[in-house]
């Protein structure tokens, strides 16, 4: 039996309610399969933390972490507590601190699933994301001065090493070589004249080792435009940190919205942990009455699945999910539906098949 031991950090506002409901689905990926299962940690770390002790996790909380394979997080940020200390000191001292520079986000079309955009089939949009995680415009480098002066000055800088902007475009190659799919470089170098020209020589530098790779190379702001307009020209995409964060929610628009949308940080080389979750945010407007949509939470629960190398598994989850809007019956408010979190849950739950050897 293969035990994963899984840090479970379910954070804020809606966090807690839609990781219940991913958790039920991997407990029943695990029992139906027979031969792996879970062992999940819960850690109470967010802003309500934040408000009893004055920080967002333990001092030593990454050391605490290091000892699981995954991390399953909901999300974090709440009213009373700054954004960017909830964000700084949770999210991106888990995504930095290990390591994480990989972050998948799958933009994928599923039947049934609401799309904004005209006569678009599910085969059309089928993209697989991989954004930088590291550095790049988050890198948090900059400075401050003079601040509140006649004269402030505020300086926001763009980190991009060699180190760190080719091991993400190696990643995508790899990715793109072990899918037989094609690669999408997505920068901006006549704007940005250091660190997007850098970017662009080395994906045609490490290019040069994976010929049978087909590439093609946009501007963030021409690539905005074919995502709406042909969104079948990407599969594999790599960019940058913040591009991917914008693109990835536009493309979470055109795949079936934020309630759908699902993410992980991934270490490669296995030496930290890695983590998984829904994109979407804490969701105050609507914590706490059962209206969050669990699916993108359970979608990140069939990453995880991937990454431990359970691909039929992550493949039957999805399929669950698929099933269950294609049925339509049981779907939660922002779908258009009146089911309640636990109802979905329940649901995708019960149509989870084992996959077919
Ligand atoms: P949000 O994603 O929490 O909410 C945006 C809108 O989408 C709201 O109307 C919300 O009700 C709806 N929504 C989001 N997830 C949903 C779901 N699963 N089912 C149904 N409706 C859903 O973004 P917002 O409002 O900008 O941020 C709220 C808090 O969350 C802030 O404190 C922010 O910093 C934090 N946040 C945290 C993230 C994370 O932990 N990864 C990501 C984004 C925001
Ligand atoms: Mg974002």
């Amino acid at each position: 039996m293969t035990i994963y031991k899984v840090a479970v950090i379910p954070g804020d506002g809606i966090g807690p309610e839609v990781i219940a409901e991913g958790i039920k689905v991997l407990n029943r990926a695990a029992e139906l399969d027979g031969r792996f299962r879970f062992e999940f940690t819960h850690f109470p770390w967010g802003c309500e933390y934040y408000a009893n002790n004055g920080k967002m996790m333990d001092d030593d909380g990454l050391e605490q972490l290091s000892r699981f394979q995954a991390i399953y997080l909901g999300a974090v940020g709440y009213p009373g507590v700054p954004d960017h200390i909830s964000l700084w000191d949770l999210l991106l001292k888990i995504r930095k601190g290990f390591d994480q520079y990989v972050n998948l986000r799958p933009i994928t079309l599923l039947k049934g699933a609401p799309c904004p955009l005209h006569n678009v089939s599910r085969e059309q949009i089928d993209m697989l994301v991989i954004r930088e995680n590291t550095e790049g415009e988050y890198a948090g480098a900059g400075d401050w001065l003079f601040p509140g002066q006649e004269h402030e000055v505020v300086l926001q800088t763009g980190v991009f090493s060699r180190k760190g902007t080719e091991r993400i475009i190696r990643y995508a190659y790899e990715v793109a070589r072990a899918t037989g799919k094609t690669l999408t470089s997505i920068s901006k170098a006549n704007a940005l004249n250091y660190s997007m020209v850098f970017w662009d020589q080395i994906f045609a530098e490490v290019g040069k080792e994976y010929p049978d790779v087909q590439t093609t190379s946009y501007l963030v702001d021409a690539a905005s435009m074919f995502f709406v307009k042909q969104p079948e020209r990407f599969q594999i995409v790599v960019t940058s940190n913040l591009f991917g964060d914008i693109l990835t929610d536009l493309g979470a628009a055109i795949a079936g919205g934020m309630g759908l949308a699902a993410g992980a940080n991934i270490n490669p080389e296995r030496t930290y942990p890695s983590m998984f979750e829904p994109i979407h945010g804490s969701a105050p407007d609507i914590a706490g009455k059962g209206l969050a949509n669990p699916l993108a939470a359970v979608w990140s629960a069939s990453q995880m699945l991937d990454f431990f190398g359970q691909e039929e598994w992550g493949k039957a989850v999805l399929q669950a999910i698929e099933d269950m809007l294609v049925e339509a019956d049981t779907l939660t408010p922002d779908m258009g539906g009146t089911a309640s979190t636990r109802e979905v849950g329940d649901k995708v739950t019960s149509l989870l098949r084992s996959p077919v050897k």
